[in-house]
């Protein structure tokens, strides 16, 4: 496997002091290469945010290191900061918030292309704003000359996507990226992010509660809860055999009829569901191989 674009080791994130702290991310490992996707999943308030925010820099760790090519980013220089944020992009839950209502879409994708990319200029910008529009298949013509909410929602998303893409960066954050979205366009821009990630070689981090949808996008898979990852490894390894029993239980939740998996809720009383969630949501070191490229930590 190629070496890693950004790689999270050992990682911590408390909010607060003392007997009041929120322990949000505790003891995260992970890193993200470049053509793959991992997939961050876990229920509401699991951490996956905060990881997405220390892996973007707007979060200091408490503890650990972050390294952006083998190299820590608290020993790096101004000018590597600017690569790195440049480098990382991110793609927010709600695709009207992050797009500003009075420009159009063409303004929203010549300003990173002005600010970023200097060896563009003159009308080459607009023909790099049609290519843009172009790569997240939408129409240059009629969307460039539009407003966001003359756009659907899945339309916006695709601009917000074009948008990272402007920057040249090498990852791609996804944050719950079709959440607010139509059911019905949700997997379109799933699909879109997977080929940009081919095509472009992007690393990607692909965060969602809903495990089902990991398997369309994400090579590997890190499933979180109550701050900690407590299973990982390949998507199809963990979907298809997994063994930490949150895992199980997340997966039991899926109405989803390619995820054939026995069904242990239906076996599981509430208490036995909630004696999981207390267990698995205590501070855990170890951690088992359970099979090659198969991850649990011990519950
Ligand atoms: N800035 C903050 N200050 C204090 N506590 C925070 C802060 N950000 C997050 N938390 C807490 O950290 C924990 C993890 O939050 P986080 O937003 O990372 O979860 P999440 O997995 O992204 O949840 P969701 O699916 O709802 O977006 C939660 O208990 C949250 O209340
Ligand atoms: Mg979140």
């Amino acid at each position: 496997m190629s070496d890693a674009i950004i790689a999270l080791d050992t990682v911590t994130k408390s909010f607060g002091h003392g007997s009041a702290a929120v322990h949000a991310a505790r003891a995260i490992s992970f890193s993200l290469h470049a053509g793959r996707a991992l997939a961050l999943v876990g229920e509401s308030g699991s951490g996956k945010t905060t990881c997405a925010r220390m892996a973007m820099r707007e979060y200091r760790p408490t503890s650990g290191r972050i390294l952006y090519k083998g190299r820590p980013v608290e020993a790096a220089n101004s000018a590597e900061i600017g690569r790195y944020r440049r480098s990382v992009q991110m793609i927010f839950q709600d695709p009207f918030a992050s797009l500003n209502p009075a420009h159009t879409i063409g303004y929203h994708l010549r300003r990173p292309l002005k600010l970023h990319r200097p060896e563009i200029e003159g009308s080459e910008i607009d023909v790099a704003v049609r290519e843009l529009l172009t790569r997240v298949r939408l129409d240059p013509d009629r969307v460039a000359p539009k407003y966001p909410h003359e756009l659907s929602g899945g339309q916006r998303q695709r601009v917000n996507i074009a948008r990272a893409l402007a920057v040249q960066p090498e990852v791609i954050v996804a944050d719950e990226p079709t959440s607010m979205l139509d059911v019905s366009v949700r997997l379109g821009v799933l699909n879109l992010l997977n080929e940009m990630k081919q095509e472009m070689n992007l690393g990607l981090l692909y965060i969602t509660h809903d495990i089902a949808t990991a398997r369309y996008i994400a090579e590997d898979i890190a499933v979180m809860y109550a701050g900690q990852i407590v299973e990982w490894g390949s998507t199809a390894r963990v979907i298809d055999n997994p063994l930490h029993p949150y895992t199980k239980l997340l997966l039991s939740a899926v109405p989803d009829p390619d995820i054939r998996f026995e069904d242990p809720k239906a076996r599981l009383r509430p208490d036995e569901v909630e004696d999981i969630r207390r267990r698995s949501a205590a501070p855990q070191d170890e951690i088992v191989e359970v099979e090659p490229q198969h991850f649990i930590r011990m519950i």
